[in-house]
C-alpha cells in the first residue's frame, strides 16, 4: 500500500445571501471560490490516522478505534469528528498519512472548517474504495462540527463546498436538500474583504442565536404546532406572535423571515441577470443581520460603509456567521480594480494594515486532482 499517495482538493464558500437561515430550515444562495483546503494522503495498514497541518507546522495523530471528543477543539477534531461520523454510518475507513495545507482564511467566514472537513470525508471514503453521496457527506461533515468542533450549525457550508457546481450559485432549501443552480452573471463579480477581525463562532454569539431562535420556536408552537423551525413562519404570522415573543426574538424571528423571502428574490434577480437588485438584496441583507439579528461589530460597519460608497459597488454585507470575518459585496465586474483599490485604501487606513481581498471564482466542489 506504499507510496499510494493521492491529492484531494476542497474550496471554501462564499454566501451571497441567507444568513442565519439553515439552522432554521431556510433558505441559502451560496457558490464556492478558488480557495482550497489541499489534503495528500497515503493509506497505513493500521488505524491510525497520522496528520501534519502545513499551515501550523504542527504534527498529531489519532486511532480510528479510540476517537475521543476534545472539551476544547482544536484542528485536529474536526479530522476525528469526520472519521467517526463516516465510520458511524456503517462505512469502515483505514488508517492513512495525511498532510493538509489550507488556502482559506481561518474564522474569516469563507468556511475554513467546512471545506476541511469535505476534503477529509473525500479522501477517507476515497482511499477506503467507500463512498457517500455529497448529501450523506455533508451531513456526517456537519455532524462532526457540530459534535467535535461545538458549533450548532447548519448545513450551508458542508453542502456547498461538496456539491455546489462550478460557475454556478446553489440555491438551497436546508429542509428539503433540493437545489437549483443559477449562472452567476458574467457582469457582477462578488468581492470579499476580510475585516481582520477574526470569529471564533463557538466563542461568539453564533450558539447563542441558534438557541434564540429555538427558543422562539418553542414560544410559536404553543400556539400553532404545525411551526417545527422559523422556517414555518411568514409576514403576517408573525405579527399575531409578536406579543407572546417579546421584543428580541420578535426580531430575530423576523431576520429568519424576511432573508427567506429575500434568498428567494436574489435567486429570482440572478436568473434574470438583474444584478442592480441582487446589490439592494445583499444590502437589505445586511440591514438586516446588524439590527435584527445583531450579528455586526464595529469593523464590519465600517468596511461595509466603505465598500459601499464606492462607484462600481451594488450592495455590501458581512458574510458567514458574523461577528468579525468578511465583508462581501456586489461589484460591475468592470470595476473590479478600483474598487479593490480604494477598499484597500480607505480600509487600510481604518484598520491599520492592507486588507485582504478576493474576488470569489465559483469554483468547482470538493474533488480528486493529479499530483503534480
Ligand atoms: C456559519 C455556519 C453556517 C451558517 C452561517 C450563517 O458559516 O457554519 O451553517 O449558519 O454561519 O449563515
Amino acid at each position: 500500500m506504499a507510496n499510494k499517495r493521492r491529492l484531494f482538493r476542497s474550496p471554501g464558500r462564499a454566501n451571497i445571501i441567507g444568513e442565519h437561515t439553515d439552522y432554521n430550515d431556510g433558505l441559502v444562495l451560496p457558490t464556492n471560490t478558488a480557495l482550497y483546503t489541499w489534503l495528500t494522503i497515503s493509506p497505513r495498514t493500521d488505524r491510525m490516522v497520522a496528520v501534519t497541518a502545513d499551515n501550523f507546522a504542527e504534527k498529531d495523530q489519532f486511532h480510528l478505534d479510540e476517537i475521543v471528543r476534545n472539551e476544547q477543539p482544536t484542528w485536529i477534531d474536526y479530522l476525528k469528528g469526520v472519521a467517526a461520523e463516516i465510520e458511524a454510518t456503517g462505512i469502515q475507513l483505514s488508517g492513512a498519512d495525511i498532510s493538509i495545507y489550507g488556502e482559506i482564511p481561518i474564522g474569516g467566514g469563507l468556511s475554513s472548517s467546512a471545506s476541511v472537513e469535505i476534503a477529509m470525508a473525500s479522501a477517507m471514503l476515497g482511499i477506503a474504495g467507500a463512498s457517500m453521496t455529497s448529501r450523506e457527506m455533508a451531513r456526517a461533515c456537519q455532524r462532526a462540527e457540530q459534535t467535535y468542533g461545538g458549533v450548532n450549525c447548519g448545513i450551508m457550508d458542508q453542502f456547498s463546498v461538496a456539491s455546489c457546481d462550478r460557475g454556478h450559485a446553489m440555491l438551497l432549501d436546508c429542509r428539503t436538500l433540493e437545489t437549483e443552480s443559477v449562472t452567476i452573471p458574467a457582469e457582477m463579480t462578488l468581492l470579499v474583504t476580510d475585516s481582520g477581525v477574526k470569529h471564533q463562532l463557538t466563542e461568539s454569539g453564533y450558539n447563542k442565536r441558534a438557541d434564540e431562535c429555538r427558543e422562539a420556536v418553542k414560544i410559536l408552537q404553543l400556539e400553532d404546532s404545525a411551526i417545527i423551525a422559523l422556517r414555518d413562519l411568514e409576514t403576517e404570522t408573525l405579527k399575531a406572535h409578536a406579543e407572546r415573543l417579546g421584543e428580541v426574538l420578535l426580531r430575530r424571528c423576523r431576520h429568519v423571515v424576511s432573508e427567506n423571502q429575500r434568498v428567494r428574490d436574489a435567486f429570482n434577480s440572478l436568473r434574470l441577470g438583474e444584478i442592480v437588485e441582487v446589490g439592494s438584496l445583499v444590502q437589505c441583507s445586511h440591514a438586516s443581520l446588524r439590527d435584527d439579528f445583531e450579528v455586526s461589530c464595529e469593523e464590519i460597519e465600517s468596511l461595509v460603509a466603505i465598500a459601499d460608497a464606492c462607484d462600481g459597488v451594488l450592495g455590501s454585507r458581512m458574510m458567514g456567521g458574523g461577528f468579525g470575518g468578511c465583508v462581501l459585496s456586489v461589484v460591475r465586474t468592470d470595476c473590479i480594480p478600483e474598487v479593490s483599490r480604494e477598499i484597500a485604501t480607505q480600509y487600510g487606513a481604518v484598520c491599520g494594515a492592507e486588507p485582504w481581498i478576493h474576488a470569489v471564482s465559483a469554483a468547482a466542489p470538493a474533488e480528486e486532482v493529479a499530483l503534480p
